[in-house]
């Protein structure tokens, strides 16, 4: 398999690096080829993969000759030149929300479903990272108990907005920790020792659009638009791991020991919770993990029957990166 990445040098294309060679060593993915590209400015530098020294290359305006592109520059270079990538021949998974929403394009996460990878048409969509984390929990739960009402609050790390985004928290938390006023370049306030209740634009419904991609993008996932969601999406100043707290309104009631059992034989999914022994999910044991953590899983005292719990996910990994690989070692399958 001939593979491409567009945005080689970003955050999620360094990882996407990291997730391909380990997918190419444990024998998933067959890699024969491996393309880097990035923008201008970014061009020349080498990147080290399987033990070469690979050059990373202009992205190219034309065809790229490659049978599995990964998308990860940014919507404007993918509603650019996907369509064109496609065209000539390859698969483009796509990180942007460029083409989400589009009929004709799935919106994959294959441990819920994956089937839909294989109704491309050239592009297929790789999620929204903080709806990708919580579906993967939510996914198995909805098939068995059906899933009414979703609410989520989410605590989102500064990766959402790429390595400019973390470099910002390492940056200016160091200068307010030396007496020095933080700035903002990349958050729409400071964000040390801050949180930040605002991720993208905001909506006319008064919702940020981040907020709505958990309510549109749920719903395609799991095919069904009947569910309710809603969503508070706030940046935190962690690194690198999205952490959600969701209560769930449930068709069919459930107990916490049910709920325990099903997601611990749940693809993707690592329970961790013994709040006695002080485990739950955190970003501090999630980042750098594939499994999203689930725990903190209790019997709601909103809704009869329903379910709380708590999810932790790397947004680089599962909310990224490792999502768009496990697509194409699914199209390989
Ligand atoms: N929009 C997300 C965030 C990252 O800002 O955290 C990409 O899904």
């Amino acid at each position: 398999m001939r593979v491409a990445i567009v945005g080689a040098t970003g955050a999620v294309g360094h990882e996407l690096m990291q997730v391909l060679e380990q997918s190419q060593q444990r024998g998933s993915l067959k890699i024969d080829e491996l393309q880097l590209y990035a923008s201008p400015r970014s061009a020349g530098k080498t990147l080290p993969f399987g033990g070469q020294d690979l050059t990373v290359q202009v992205t190219p305006e034309g065809p790229i000759d490659a049978d599995i592109v990964l998308a990860s520059a940014g919507g404007s270079v993918s509603l650019a030149l996907a369509h064109q990538w496609a065209s000539e021949g390859a698969i483009v998974i796509d990180n942007s929300s460029a083409f989400r929403y589009d009929a004709d394009v799935p919106l994959v996460v294959p441990e819920v479903n994956g089937p839909e990878a294989l109704k491309h048409k050239g592009i297929i969509a790789n999620p929204n990272c903080t709806t990708a984390i919580a579906v993967v929990a939510v996914a198995p739960i909805h098939r068995k108990y059906g899933v009414k009402r979703m609410i989520v609050s989410t605590y989102q790390a500064t990766s959402g907005a790429g390595q400019k985004g973390m470099d910002e928290l390492l940056t200016e938390t160091h200068k307010v920790l030396h007496g020095q006023q933080a700035s903002h370049q990349e958050f729409v306030h400071p964000i040390p020792f801050n949180v930040i209740p605002h991720i993208d634009a905001f909506q006319d419904n008064g919702y940020t659009k981040e907020e709505m991609k958990v309510a549109w993008e749920t719903h395609k996932i799991l095919g069904d638009d009947s569910i309710k969601v809603s969503c508070t999406a706030v940046r935190i100043p962690t690194l690198r791991t999205h952490s959600e707290a969701i209560t769930l309104e449930l068709e069919h009631p459930a107990t916490p020991d049910e709920i325990r059992e099903l997601l611990g034989s749940a693809p993707g999914v690592e329970v961790r919770d013994n709040p006695g022994g002080k485990l739950y999910p955190m970003p501090l044991t999630a980042s750098g993990k594939y499994d999203v953590e689930v725990g903190r899983i209790r019997q709601s005292l909103v809704f009869d029957g329903g379910i709380d719990l708590f999810v932790a996910g790397d947004q680089l990994l599962k909310g990224a990166a490792l999502n768009a690989v496990q697509i194409a070692e699914y199209l390989q399958e």
